[in-house]
């Protein structure tokens, strides 16, 4: 198989990245979302994201979009302007084959450039890929909120996870 190719997302892509996402709404608790994202929402967010020059990214296989991710503000408070937070989400039909690690890594060398002092990833806590995959490229836990999702009947607990870009004080988690 081919190498995938990691570029910035069009408005072109926002169909597939829709797709993609909304295969988990509908199936997994990696998102509380409990109702399919509408395509005009999901073109209001590609927006906001261009508005605020955040990256949303996709990996092509050949001409197919199999994954995506995003930097999106962590707050929208101005004294949190520094941190943002990750997302990637990969087609479930093309999981363990280093695409999430390829959005990922990316992600964060896009917000180490631009600036930012940390990135904030959030994962359901059972959803063990998306730990693993974080704690792979060097993000901490930092926290656990118990029980504020609720999906498939279920409570959930939601774990931050957190990856220092800056230089570090001594008040802050190591990087
Ligand atoms: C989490 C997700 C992005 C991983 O993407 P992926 O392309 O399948 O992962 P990769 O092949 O890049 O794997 C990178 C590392 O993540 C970890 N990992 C990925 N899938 C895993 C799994 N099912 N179980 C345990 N560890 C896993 C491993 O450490 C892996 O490294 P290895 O293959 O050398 O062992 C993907 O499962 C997904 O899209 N899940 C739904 C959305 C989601 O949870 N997004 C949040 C992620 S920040």
């Amino acid at each position: 198989m081919t190498s995938p190719c990691l570029r910035l997302a069009t408005e072109d892509d926002l169909v597939a990245i829709n797709d993609i996402y909304n295969y988990y709404v509908l199936h997994s608790t990696c998102t509380y979302q409990l109702e399919a994202e509408p395509i005009e929402d999901r073109a209001a967010w590609f927006r906001e994201r261009l508005r605020q020059c955040l990256p949303v990214t996709v990996a092509e296989h050949g001409t197919q979009v199999v994954g995506w991710g995003s930097l999106s503000r962590f707050h929208p408070r101005t004294g949190y302007a520094s941190t943002v937070e990750a997302s990637v989400y990969i087609n479930h039909q093309h999981h363990r084959r280093g695409l999430g690690r390829l959005l990922l890594s990316d992600l964060v060398e896009r917000a180490r450039s631009a600036g930012f002092h940390s990135v904030i990833g959030g994962a359901s806590a059972e959803q063990t890929a998306s730990i693993a995959l974080q704690e792979s490229l060097g993000f901490k836990r930092v926290g656990q909120l118990v029980q504020v999702g609720y999906k498939f009947n279920t409570w959930l607990d939601v774990i931050y996870l957190q990856r220092m870009l800056g230089p570090a004080s001594p008040e802050q988690p190591a990087d």
